[in-house]
């Protein structure tokens, strides 16, 4: 299949776009948090067309991405907790309510919920007014590569199997929506963190609770709110080792490994030049966890591009705001492995 690269979608471009998945095709689609898969998400076809284009589990549901958030009233039961998490919309955080019947069960891997989101990104709010559909995205890596934060990525990885593919510049956030599931009046559990932070939430008047899968590993057969979470996501070819410790103590570690073969390391801008010789990629101000949330997929594809690299050595952040669901992505790429120094 020949893929249609947009680099600078035009307003006539993005109705092309939004024909494409009106009639059942995949449009890769810019938005704040990483580039989404769209089709339509009332067509089972398309559903399965995303699927195999990701290489992805079908029992793992799809996002449903609408233009305002009064539109879910259409596809889901819609509660007074929802109409006041909406403050927060447009934006990165996805919403788990009950299901109405027009959405199939392929789309929501045969759950009674779906998740809704509705994106700020303008190319993906334009897409999805023009479309006049709601529209399923997961986000458009293949299944098991980091998520796509640029539109480099997105062609690595779709070009060939998809329809078109829109640019949309560098994603802001650079990791996925934080999911929440509602319940009672004023109480959400945050099923994957992003950028709707805890204490965002908590600010805006609800009690929050974390599910498991945020911040532990779960057992074998173990099933996690959000199915997508089980999967060994994020991961790249080398193994991640994650460092905790006083910023002395992990720059010592790090110095004291510089000469091991085939070792790449993560660093706070500034350090690379301690390392000398040693493979090292920056990440940013010590301390801005924005900015190490937004370089981080980049950095672990770039890392992974590199040949013969077998340990990637990061520092792990502070676990408070963004820095939660930046934790979350590191210890889900390192399998989990923490080095307290
Ligand atoms: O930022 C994002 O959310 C991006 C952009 C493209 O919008 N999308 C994204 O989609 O990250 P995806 O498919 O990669 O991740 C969706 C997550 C999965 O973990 C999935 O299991 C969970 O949402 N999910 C979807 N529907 C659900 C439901 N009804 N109940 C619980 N979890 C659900
Ligand atoms: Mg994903």
């Amino acid at each position: 299949m020949k893929t249609i690269i947009c680099y600078s979608p035009s307003e006539k471009e993005i109705k092309d776009a939004a024909e494409i998945i009106r009639s059942g095709g995949l449009v890769a689609f810019p938005t704040e948090t990483v580039y989404g898969l769209g089709a339509s998400a009332l067509s089972e076809d398309a559903a399965h067309k995303i699927y195999k284009a990701k290489g992805r589990p079908s029992d793992n549901p799809l996002i449903i991405h609408l233009a305002y958030p009064e539109d879910a009233e259409r596809y889901a039961e819609v509660s007074p907790a929802y109409r006041m998490l909406s403050r927060f919309m447009p934006g990165p955080l996805t919403v788990i309510l009950p299901k109405k019947e027009i959405i199939p069960d392929c789309v929501t891997g045969g759950l009674s919920t779906v998740a809704v989101r509705v994106p700020s990104h303008p190319v993906a709010h334009a897409l999805i007014k023009a479309a006049d559909l709601p529209i399923a995205a997961p986000s458009a890596n293949r299944s098991g590569k980091p998520s796509c934060t640029t539109v480099e990525h997105v062609i690595h990885d779709m070009s060939g199997r998809i329809d078109m593919i829109l640019n949309g510049g560098e994603s802001d956030f650079g990791l996925e929506s934080t999911i929440v599931l509602p319940y009672g009046d004023k109480s959400v559990k945050v099923l994957r963190p992003g950028g709707v932070t805890v204490e965002m939430l908590e600010k805006a008047g609800f009690e929050v609770t974390l599910d498991k899968a945020v911040s532990e590993k779960l057992a074998d057969g173990e099933v996690p709110l959000a199915p997508g979470m089980k999967y060994r996501h994020y991961a790249p070819e080398a193994t991640v080792v994650l460092l905790d410790g006083s910023p002395e103590a992990v720059r010592d570690y790090m110095l004291e490994h510089k000469e091991m073969d085939n070792i790449a390391f993560i660093v706070y801008d500034g350090e690379e030049e301690l390392l000398g010789e040693a493979l090292s990629v920056t990440i940013g101000q010590r301390d801005n966890s924005e900015e190490y949330a937004h370089k981080l997929f980049s950095v672990l594809r770039e890392l992974d591009e590199k040949e013969g690299i077998d340990t990637i050595l990061a520092p792990l952040p502070a676990k408070d705001h963004i820095g939660l669901a930046l934790c979350n992505r590191l210890m889900k790429a390192a399998g989990y492995t923490v080095l307290s120094v």
